[in-house]
C-alpha cells in the first residue's frame, strides 16, 4: 500500500500540531514544517511518541529560498506530496482600522497572504504529481465578509481590526482562485475554519481545544474524490452560541 506524504506547516504547536497528530494516527507520513529547527525537532519527537511516522522539514514560509528548498527535499525523499496544509499564521498589529500600524500589517501578510502562495507554488509540481492532492488552506470565519456584516452573527459583534481578518479575506479568495485553475485536476482546493480555538495566537482565549480546532483541516485534507473544492469549511459558530456542527461557510 502506498504511504500517503503530508505537509504542514506551522506543525510545532497549537492547531498545526494537532493537525499533524491527528493525520498521523490515520497513517499519514506527516512531514512537520516549522521556522524554528529546535522547536520543529521537539514536535516531531512529540509526533512519533504519538505513533505518528513524522519528520521535521525546516520551512519559513516567508521565506521563497526556504520553501523551495522544502519542496527539493520532499523531491527527494518521496518524488510527491499528497496533502498540503498551509496552517502558519500570525496576528499581530490588532485594533481600530484608523489606527492601523502599516509594518504590522506587512508583516501580517508577509505570513499569512504571500507565505501561502510562495509555499503553495513551490509544492505544485509535487502535489500534481500525486493521485488525488488535497490543500488546505487554513482560513478563519472572521474571515467572511458575509458574517462581518451581519450584526446577527457573533462575528459581527466582534470589534473591527484589519490585519488579521483581511488577511483571512485574502486568503480566502486565493483559495477559490487555486480551486479554479485546478478544476479540471484531482487537486481539490479548500480553506478551513477552525472555530474560535484556545492557542498562542489569542492568548488562549478561544473556546475550542486544538485537538477540535485541527479537526476542519485533517476533514479537508482527507476528502474523497467526490468532495468539493473552492469551499471555506468548517466549525459553525452560530448567534445561539457554540455549537458542535460543521459545514460550508458563507465568503
Ligand atoms: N486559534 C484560533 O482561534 C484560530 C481560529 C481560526 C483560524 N486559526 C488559524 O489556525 C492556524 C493555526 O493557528 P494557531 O491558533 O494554532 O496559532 P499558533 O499556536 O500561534 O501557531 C501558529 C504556528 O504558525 C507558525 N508560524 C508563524 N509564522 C511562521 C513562519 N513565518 N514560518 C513558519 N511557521 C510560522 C508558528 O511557529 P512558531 O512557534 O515558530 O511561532 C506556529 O507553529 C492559523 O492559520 C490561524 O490563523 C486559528
Amino acid at each position: 500500500m502506498t504511504t500517503t506524504i503530508a505537509l504542514v506547516t506551522g506543525a510545532n504547536k497549537g492547531i498545526g500540531f494537532e493537525t499533524a497528530r491527528q493525520l498521523g494516527a490515520r497513517g499519514v507520513t506527516v512531514l512537520a514544517g516549522a521556522r524554528d529547527e529546535a522547536r520543529g525537532r521537539q514536535a516531531e519527537q512529540a509526533l512519533r511518541e504519538s505513533g505518528a511516522d513524522a519528520r521535521f522539514v525546516p520551512l519559513d514560509v516567508t521565506d521563497a529560498k526556504s520553501a523551495q528548498e522544502a519542496a527539493d527535499w520532499i523531491d527527494r525523499e518521496y518524488g510527491r506530496l499528497d496533502i498540503l496544509v498551509n496552517n502558519a499564521a500570525i496576528a499581530v498589529g490588532g485594533g481600530a482600522p484608523s489606527q492601523t500600524d502599516l509594518d504590522a500589517m506587512r508583516e501580517v501578510y508577509e505570513t499569512n497572504v504571500f507565505g501561502v502562495i510562495a509555499v503553495t507554488n513551490a509544492m505544485l509540481p509535487l502535489l500534481r504529481r500525486a493521485p488525488a492532492a488535497r490543500i488546505v488552506n487554513v482560513s478563519s470565519e472572521v474571515g467572511s465578509i458575509t458574517a462581518t456584516t451581519d450584526p446577527a452573527s457573533p462575528l459581527g459583534q466582534m470589534p473591527a481590526s484589519l490585519a488579521y481578518p483581511s488577511s483571512k479575506s485574502a486568503l480566502n479568495m486565493i483559495t477559490a482562485m487555486y480551486a479554479k485553475e485546478l478544476r479540471d485536476t484531482p487537486v481539490k482546493v479548500n480553506a478551513a475554519n477552525p472555530g474560535y480555538t484556545a492557542t498562542d495566537l489569542n492568548r488562549h482565549s478561544g473556546f475550542r481545544s486544538a485537538a477540535e480546532g485541527a479537526e476542519a483541516s485533517v476533514y479537508l485534507a482527507t476528502l474523497g474524490p467526490d468532495g468539493p473544492s473552492g469551499l471555506l469549511w468548517g466549525h459553525l459558530w452560530t448567534a445561539d452560541g457554540p455549537a458542535g456542527a460543521y459545514g460550508p461557510l458563507p465568503w
